[in-house]
């Protein structure tokens, strides 16, 4: 084997020109033909493939010349670079990650709230933010590619994978996912803090049948045109460098093979130049699952040919994609054209000059700095909802100071569960499975130990959930581990006691409930919303103590809560806050902070509401169920102050519109309470006539605006015509002159928007 690490060679005394793809003078391009023309099928086959290391990582570097690796620890991806250096062509690894809401899975990394948390708080720079020192903590780890953003729209919130999105919306998620790419993205994939994004799943994954994670995805080209491709198309032309589609198929086509999504819509449409990788063995899936192919021969060619650049995770791939060949399924020339999108990544992020490995030094600067843990906290403040209050928060105003708090619940002290999902311990990843360090995370507990001035005591009151084995047995058929059953716990008399006796005679008890990592997540949808195991036991005996009752709900998704949390004194949602959660829920209650995130989804009364999203095409008979109403308990974009502030005299600077104009709206606020608010003050458009059935109205814009106690101020939202679109029943999107309504307000409730007229021309 020969090893080429230099720019020039010297054999027998004969200076030889090296490669010219080791030229780092050479344009990208040029760099890429040389290679490619030095590489054998094997090997650009190789290229192609994705492998996790949990099994170790020679095998995969010398069995099947992988370009990538996901999931090793920082151990295996020493070695694994090291072997690498060691191979024929000494191609670099680009090596990914699951770095979703911080390094999710580096020892110690600086942990963000969930994106769903993100989503909270509605602020596209703060969240470029967190993406931008997420890259920085990554780039000095040895890992060049996060699996992030997921710009999946949620819909049934029985599913598991909600906390991994920004929510309903696609204008938010578009805003959202656009600032984190860019983000993590930097000036350049040349930066070296920079690292590549990923969007995902392409697309319609979140379209799930009763909430179940994977399940075919029942829709119509006009309703992914909708709703579920604008956030991608957006991110796809701002240049999101990789795209990763999801399991789903959908009108009976796999996404590994919708040649009309993955050629005509995303590379003919939109432009897109980048690279596309699959989800985990999806062309394993073409197979056994969706059962659409007879081998992995005839599966590797019919996903590569529909535009897949590299496969995640189906080793069985290496040997498929080169009998394809053998059989003339699948031409060479459409393998050099996948290996050249890779390879282009690996020039443009500079890896043949400096494959980029790990740095301890730099990690020793940057990773939990003290930058990134007070931008976490900043982060995990702003994502905080108050859904409910009747004065008792903050615990501390006009004098007024508690002298006692009791704090209870089963998530009250979970440090793991702060976190969420995609974190330490929360099980992808086999060398973190203690969790990051306890001493970095804040619990709710923790937080109001530090802060409170009062004497401060804990039970825990309520267990969740314990599990057992699947009886169908531990892994699934692609080699992911399969989620244990859950079994609800009974309420435990003597917990409830102590929580009962904690809670007598406090100024206030702090409830901490919600969900747990057993029921979130991949694979992990639930049936039901409600608080599973002894919680609401808790709460109900809570109740009957006459202390004020503050719940706190700690869950990756909106819940259902019971009737003695609606009557409870107020309600705070914190999406697996992050690190820093409890010490800014603390700051909450007490009223050190004021309250500003708005919910990214709408809560449900029932789970029998599914689905609750504001933007429902609502012709239909009647609003109502039968047995209840249709109403969620809280909708998107709500969220309380401490203060009260009212939104008069909606106005807008032009009411007769072109196509090239844009419509300003503002609207003026006053703060008629005693203390500051951060008002999202929200843009929605209504086009009054359709020519197809449509959304009575979607968001389009959003102001953050401080408003001072007696203050009035001026808010001004604008969006361009262009925007006021809606997809007709073509499938083409269009706006459509006539009469529209700018409705400007607090929240997605009808009830709360002013309305202000304008006609497009
Ligand atoms: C499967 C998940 O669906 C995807 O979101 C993730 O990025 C990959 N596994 C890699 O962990």
């Amino acid at each position: 084997m020969v090893q080429i690490t230099t720019k020039h060679i010297a054999v027998k005394g004969i200076r030889m020109s090296a490669p010219a793809y080791l030229d780092a003078t050479l344009p990208t391009p040029e760099r890429v033909t040389d290679l490619i023309s030095r590489m054998t099928l094997p090997e650009k086959v190789g290229q192609m493939m994705q492998m996790h290391t949990y099994d170790g990582v020679p095998h995969v570097i010398e069995e099947f010349h992988v370009g990538s690796i996901l999931h090793a620890s920082p151990e295996r991806l020493d070695e694994a670079h090291t072997l690498q250096e060691r191979t024929r062509l000494g191609i670099p690894l680009l090596v990914g990650e699951d770095c979703i809401h911080g390094h999710s899975f580096f020892d110690g990394a600086t942990i963000f709230p969930t994106q769903l948390g993100m989503a909270a708080t509605f602020d596209a720079d703060l969240v470029r933010r967190i993406g931008r020192a997420t890259a920085r903590e990554v780039a000095t780890t040895g890992i060049h590619w996060t699996f992030s953003p997921v710009l999946c729209l949620t819909r049934d919130l029985r599913w598991g994978r909600i906390s991994e999105t920004f929510g309903e919306d696609p204008w938010l998620i578009g805003e959202l996912a656009s600032a984190l790419f860019r983000g993590y993205q930097g000036d350049g994939l040349s930066d070296p803090t920079a690292i590549l994004a990923t969007a995902k799943h392409f697309a319609g994954y979140s379209e799930t049948q009763g909430g179940r994670d994977a399940s075919e995805a029942d829709l119509s080209r006009r309703k992914l045109a909708s709703w579920f491709l604008p956030p991608f198309e957006r991110v796809a032309r701002e240049g999101c460098r990789t795209f990763m589609l999801g399991y789903q198929a959908t009108d009976g086509v796999p996404i590994t093979v919708n040649e009309w999504l993955l050629k005509d819509v995303l590379r003919d449409q939109w432009g897109y130049t980048g690279t596309l990788i699959t989800d985990w063995d999806n062309v394993g899936n073409l197979m056994r699952e969706q059962r659409l192919f007879p081998d992995y021969g005839h599966a590797a060619a019919a996903a590569v040919n529909a535009g897949n650049d590299m496969i995640m995770c189906t080793p069985d791939f290496f040997q498929g994609a080169q009998d394809a060949v053998a059989h003339g399924l699948l031409s060479e020339q459409r393998i050099d054209e996948a290996v050249a999108r890779i390879l282009t990544l690996k020039f443009d992020l500079g890896l043949f000059e400096d494959v980029r490995r790990a740095d301890p030094e730099r990690q020793r600067e940057v990773i939990a700095c003290a930058e990134h843990t007070e931008l976490n906290l900043e982060a995990a403040r702003r994502s905080l909802v108050l859904l409910q209050n009747d004065g008792t928060l903050p615990l501390e105003r006009g004098g007024r100071a508690p002298s006692r708090i009791a704090v209870v619940g089963p998530n009250a002290d979970d440090a793991d569960w702060t976190l969420g999902d995609w974190a330490g311990a929360s099980g992808q990843a086999d060398w973190l499975m203690h969790g990051h360090p306890r001493e970095q995370i804040a619990t709710v507990l923790d937080g109001l130990r530090a802060l409170a001035p009062c004497e401060v005591t804990y039970a825990r009151g309520a267990d969740i959930l314990t599990t057992g084995p699947d009886p169908e047995g531990a892994f699934f058929a692609d080699g992911q581990p399969r989620p244990q059953v859950v079994v609800p716990c009974e309420p435990d008399e003597a917990m409830i006691a102590a929580a009962v006796e904690a809670a007598t005679g406090a100024d206030a008890v702090v409830a901490v409930v919600g969900d747990r990592i057993e029921l979130v997540g991949e694979g992990k949808s639930t049936a039901t919303l409600e608080l599973v195991g002894a919680q609401v036991a808790l709460l109900d005996a809570l109740e009957r103590t006459g202390t004020p009752v503050i719940v706190v709900v700690v869950a990756s998704k909106p819940l259902v809560l019971p009737p003695s949390a609606h009557r409870a004194a107020a309600i705070v949602w914190a999406a697996n806050p992050g690190m820093q959660g409890g010490t800014a829920v603390a700051e909450l209650l007490l009223g050190r902070i004021e309250p500003s995130g708005r919910l990214p989804i709408s809560f449900a009364r029932h789970a029998g509401q599914q689905p609750t999203y504001y933007n429902q095409i609502d012709a239909q008979h009647g609003t109502r169920y039968a047995d209840l109403t249709q109403r969620p308990a809280w909708v998107f974009g709500e969220g309380l102050s401490y203060t009260t502030i009212e939104y008069s005299d909606a106005r807008l600077a032009a009411t007769d519109l072109g196509m090239d104009d844009a419509v300003e709206a503002t609207v003026t606020l006053t703060n008629t309470g005693d203390r500051p608010a951060l008002e999202t003050v929200q843009l929605y458009i209504r086009d009054v006539t359709t020519s197809a059935t449509w959304a009575d109205r979607e968001l389009k814009a959003v102001a953050h605006v401080t408003v001072e106690p007696g203050q009035s101020v001026d808010a001004t939202v604008t969006v361009p015509v262009a925007e006021c679109s809606i997809v007709n029943a073509r499938g083409e999107r269009v706006v459509e002159p006539g009469a529209f309504q700018a409705l400007i307000g607090p929240s997605s409730r009808r009830d709360q928007l002013l309305a202000a007229d304008f006609t497009v021309a």
